[in-house]
């Protein structure tokens, strides 16, 4: 193969990569992170709370979340809940071309030792951080200790 023909199939490939951009091949691409759906829960009684919120991944690459920082808790950590119980976890997933769900029941952002307890009608503001994206920040609306709105 001479020099030419390398390059010319090199852009050829490039054009079909950037074709399939939208797809969910996940080989290529870099992630495309947007978070709704954002919502504490007032909290009751102890000093924690938990957080949720979708992250929309419209990008061909995966990321992960890999931690949560906000001012009005130094211990905020991400768990995940199973058999009625939660445990921490290091990281969720992601995936590209898709979505991360924090829900009721679920997986959640922990606050715990809050320096402030949230009231509903406020705002929390924190910070997400992923492995491949920028840190995004997010107003989470505090709302009655009830609230779990239906998804879609
Ligand atoms: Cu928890």
């Amino acid at each position: 193969m001479n020099r030419r023909s390398t390059v010319a199939s090199v852009i050829a490939l490039t054009a079909s990569l950037a074709l399939a951009g939208c797809s969910s091949d996940g080989l290529s691409g870099s992630p495309e992170l947007k978070v709704s759906g954002a919502f504490m829960p007032q909290p009751v009684g102890a000093d924690m709370a938990a957080g949720f919120l979708t992250v929309q991944n419209t990008g061909g690459g995966a990321d992960k979340l890999t931690s949560v920082t906000s001012d009005i808790s130094d211990d905020i950590t991400i768990h995940e809940s199973k058999d009625q119980k939660m445990q921490k976890v290091k990281a969720f997933d992601v995936p590209a071309d898709g979505e991360l769900d924090l829900e009721r029941g679920g997986n959640h952002i922990m606050f715990m030792k809050l320096k402030q307890k949230p009231k509903q009608g406020e705002k929390v503001t924190v910070e997400l951080r992923f492995e491949k994206s920028d840190p995004i920040k997010v107003e989470l609306p505090v709302k009655e200790p009830t609230y779990n709105p239906e998804k879609h």
